[in-house]
């Protein structure tokens, strides 16, 4: 590591120790400010632009916590810059504030964090069955509140991509970018496979090529989602049991069968998404730090479900093996 630079020395100070650095490497540099009450670190910084360094990169938008810009890690815990008061961290401590470490640095505090949407494309976006005959002649559809709320929890997701970020199947191997989606993902994927008019089955896919199973229920996701997500315990978990129930269990195809909740197969739902919309579409070429997932196929990875046999996965119309 470079030598640390210091700058600035009063009395009634706070001292950020920030990375200053791009792709081709840096250093952390340490700023010293008078302190100032009911501030957060992202007030702090944007002192620090104000007097010292006004080349620092940093991205915000809404100082509110609520449009997922401002993610750093702060003292190694990923936070909000935004949402972390300095009253609340060690006083007369220095304050470290680092980018996330799972993303490629731009500059400074920025990282591209485009591995996540390459990541949200590869999810089949929501197919609603039709309506029935009351549906329509309500002129809408009729869902249970409880399925309605039960939703709303992962819609609450800022994308600010702390889970992403801390999650080791990724921090720690770069190499399983190539399949995993990441907890944010899975919780778009539980949002979209527990909507009661969706018909799209995802599962072969969350297990084939998005590494659901890679997943160790760590819960490192949950403990930094800045809107409490019960990231493992409502999302991963009820997946991983849906994975398990469409490849193993004959009662649960049989419940489905008599309570005709079928759905599409993997297959079905990866011909259709492009239709859809964009959410399923692959990315024509190798973004930076997101290695296509099988080079040498040719459809992408909702091609390569298609052409999977979906054996394991079996369709609503015949019984798995038991
Ligand atoms: S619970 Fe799973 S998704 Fe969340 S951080 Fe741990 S391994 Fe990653
Ligand atoms: S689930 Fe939570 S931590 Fe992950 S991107 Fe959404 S808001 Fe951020
Ligand atoms: S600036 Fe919007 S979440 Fe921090």
């Amino acid at each position: 590591m470079a030598e640390e630079i210091v700058r600035g020395t009063q009395s009634g100070e706070v001292t950020l120790r920030i990375w200053r650095g791009d792709q081709d490497g840096g250093a952390f540099e340490e700023y010293v400010m008078p302190a100032q009450e009911g501030e957060v670190v992202l007030d702090v910084i944007h002192r620090v632009q104000a007097t010292s360094a006004p080349d620092l990169a940093c991205r915000w938008n809404c100082k509110a916590g609520k449009c997922g810009s401002c993610s750093a890690e702060i003292n190694g815990r990923p936070s909000l810059m935004c949402m972390t008061r300095m009253d609340t961290l060690p006083p007369g401590e220095t304050v470290t504030v680092a980018p996330m470490r799972s993303f490629p640095i731009i500059r400074d505090l920025v990282t591209d964090v485009s591995f996540n949407y390459e990541m949200a494309k590869r999810i089949p976006p929501l197919l609603p069955r039709s309506r029935t005959e009351d549906e329509e002649a309500a002129g809408g559809y009729r869902m249970a509140q409880m399925d309605v709320d039960r939703s709303q929890e992962f819609r609450k997701c800022i994308e600010c991509y702390l889970c992403q970020n801390v999650c080791h199947v990724t921090r720690d191997h770069e190499e399983n970018k190539t399949a995993y989606a990441g907890p944010r993902y899975f919780i778009r994927s539980a949002e979209l496979e527990m909507h009661p008019l969706d018909t799209n089955d995802r599962r072969q896919l969350l297990q084939e090529e998005q590494g659901l199973g890679k997943c160790n229920i760590t819960k490192c996701c949950t403990e930094v989602c800045p809107e409490h997500i019960k990231i493992t315990d409502n999302a991963i978990i009820p997946l991983k049991e849906r994975v398990v129930d469409a490849k193993y269990d004959p009662v649960a195809w049989l419940g489905r069968k008599i309570l005709n909740r079928t759905k599409r197969t993997a297959a079905e739902a990866a011909v259709s998404a492009p239709a859809q919309g964009p959410a399923a579409v692959r990315p024509s070429e190798e973004v930076r730090g997101v290695p296509l997932p099988h080079p040498h196929d040719t459809g992408g990875a909702v091609a390569a479900a298609v052409a999977a046999p979906p054996a394991t996965f079996p369709g609503d119309d015949a019984p798995p093996d038991a």
